[in-house]
């Protein structure tokens, strides 16, 4: 039996049809066990077959189809008590829903609504206790009106006008999805409490909302509802030329999100790097006018001695691919050049430093290539709005963090491109090993500004909580910049400091450095070992949005960073 066995590995070597890690456990694992037998007489070609199976079935090869609501803007002309559809949504402030003496509203949209409703708006909604926050919603099926169904949605009080009223088209398509309705209209109690200068901008916030509420995940379901929601009409809040530009701006940003937000949920054993890079070329070639797309193999990432980023690939069966993607303005004349750099980590088992124990989220490490997904999501977007005087480089050192005889082991000592050495004390931090060699990269690209992207720190989701950002950068100028850009974005970042002084804890007695410091501060020290591997002369940012990334409320990847990205890059542009 045991020799029957041996020659059949022997021979299905030879034709390399067995993995290595086979063999491996033919000399650890007992003989006579039938989990022996099983796993050794698996061929690598079957396990191959395994894959691509799942790759061509349920994979981003065969994308689900995106069909977004039709927007379109009306002006406030018509009755809206008059507006035929399955659901008409007013966004309303809690200011919106003071009554008077008579418990009557005082709003004079919501006072016609609830004359026209005998009364049962104002009633329901105080039986409800809707009191307007934001994301509440209250929906009645009542006759008496042209809409089948009205519904209140809540703006709260304020906070930033990009967030708040994203949120109020998001719930209204989430209502839409519930009743099943296939045209809505919008409106506001209060139009005119949106400053001037903030209408714009809130308009297509609300679009977004609408178009972003509606998309659903469902690649990997082999059940699921399509989307019903056809048309969105936004009433009473501006018609125009300038308002249809600006809601063609907010759907080419939406395709990039959704893009990320496929890439970020596409499991480990669809999204591989090979596949991440070929998705990153799909991206270049539909918009071959300004983006062109250059993919490294191993021998050219060897050639180039990527040998930090290519000591977190080394366990993997599944090669690494560095993806650099070049955006071009179309007349050629180029200002600023920037790069955006992004981690791209398919998945992150810790390696050798294994991910155990509760809270480690082993099983969500198909997340840690969020930043990746924000910077090709970017890339997805910009090819469409193709911006002027800015060259753009996206930059993803793409792997996996794996565990294998061929693997880094904990006390390694590995070479970055700068020919800076690092004595690997853990290999679960392997982000900023990727990174490394990823901003020196970039560095050579001749940019003047970086802003890099990373799942990088569980202590920045313990600083900062799932929804906030850290962004790390010695330049007050650049932190304006990308803040302001986040402000527009509708996402939340927060400036961490970069003391100095805690590099201290980063010192080798054998390397230049070890790749981790003590367990306090540990988003600052990562973010300092980063900035080992920038030029001084370029102006870098780090952003560490381990948090954000992924909602466990809505079960699913955010899409966090390509508003903000896309935002920042316009800025830069003529
Ligand atoms: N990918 C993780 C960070 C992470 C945590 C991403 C939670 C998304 C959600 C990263 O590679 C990691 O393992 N970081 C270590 C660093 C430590 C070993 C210094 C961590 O945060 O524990
Ligand atoms: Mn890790
Ligand atoms: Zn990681």
């Amino acid at each position: 039996m045991c020799i029957s066995v041996s020659t059949y590995i022997a021979t299905m070597l030879t034709l390399r049809l067995v993995s290595s890690v086979s063999l491996t456990l033919l000399t650890a694992a007992d003989p006579s066990s039938s989990i022996f037998v099983k796993l050794t007489l698996t061929p690598f070609s079957s396990k191959r077959m395994a894959h691509s199976i799942a790759r061509a079935t349920l994979g981003l090869t065969q994308p689900n189809k995106i069909d977004p609501p039709k927007i379109s803007f009306a002006a406030k002309d018509a009755d809206l008590v008059e507006w035929k559809g399955d659901l008409l949504a007013v966004g309303v402030t809690e200011k919106d829903l003071v009554r008077d003496d008579n418990s009557k509203f005082k709003n004079s949209l919501l006072q016609k609504l609830d004359s026209k409703l005998q009364g049962l708006l104002s009633e329901a909604s105080a039986e409800e206790e809707f009191t307007g926050k934001t994301g509440q919603s209250t929906v009645l099926r009542l006759p008496g009106l042209g809409a089948k169904r009205v519904g209140l949605i809540g703006l709260g009080s304020g906070g930033s006008a990009t967030s708040t009223y994203r949120s109020l088209g998001e719930t209204t398509a989430t209502a839409a999805k519930s009743a099943r309705a296939t045209n809505v209209a919008i409106t506001l109690a209060s139009p005119e409490g949106i400053p001037a200068e903030l209408k714009l901008t809130s308009v297509s916030a609300i679009a977004s909302g609408a178009v972003l509420g509606t998309f659903d995940d469902i690649r990997f379901k082999s059940e699921s509802k399509q989307a019903t929601l056809k048309s969105v009409d936004i009433i009473g809040l501006g018609t125009g030329p300038e308002i249809e530009k600006k809601l063609k701006y907010a759907g080419d940003v939406c395709s990039g999100v959704i893009l990320g937000k496929q890439l970020v949920n596409a499991p480990a054993n669809v999204l591989t790097p090979g596949v991440l890079a070929g998705e990153a070329e799909k991206i270049a070639s539909e918009y071959s006018d300004v983006l062109y797309a250059k993919i490294l193999n191993v021998e050219q990432c060897i050639e180039l001695k990527m040998g930090s980023y290519l000591g977190v690939a080394a366990a993997s069966t599944n090669p690494p691919h560095f993806i650099h993607l070049c955006y071009k303005p179309p007349n050629g004349e180029v200002k600023n050049k920037l790069a955006l750099v992004g981690k791209g980590l398919t998945f992150d088992s810790g390696g050798y430093n294994i991910k155990t124990g509760p809270g480690c989220s082993i099983e969500l490490m198909k997340v840690d290539m969020g930043g990746a997904a924000a910077v090709l999501g970017a890339a997805k977007a910009l090819g469409q709005i193709k911006p002027a005087g800015v060259e753009v480089h996206f930059i993803v050192a793409a792997c996996e963090n794996m565990i294998s005889g061929t693997g880094m082991r904990p006390g390694d000592i590995i070479t970055a491109s700068n020919g800076k050495t690092i004595e690997v004390n853990n290999t679960d931090a392997e982000g900023r090993l990727t990174l490394a060699d990823a901003l020196v990269y970039a560095c050579n690209q001749g940019v003047e500004k970086i802003v890099d992207l990373a799942t990088l720190t569980g202590a920045c989701v313990v600083a900062l909580g799932p929804s906030i950002a850290g962004v790390f950068t010695p330049s007050d100028e650049l932190a304006k910049e990308v803040v302001g850009a986040s402000e527009a974005g509708g996402e939340k970042l927060w400036r961490m400091p970069l003391e100095e002084s805690y590099w201290e804890s980063m010192k080798s007695g054998v390397a230049d450095m070890v790749n981790t410091g003590g367990r306090q501060g540990g988003s600052i020290t990562a973010a300092l070992f980063l900035k080992q591997f920038v030029d001084e002369k370029v102006q870098w940012m780090h952003i560490d949005m381990a948090g954000p990334v992924y909602s466990d409320k809505k079960k699913g990847a955010t899409g966090f960073g390509i508003s903000t990205l896309v935002e920042w890059v316009l800025k830069n542009s003529s």
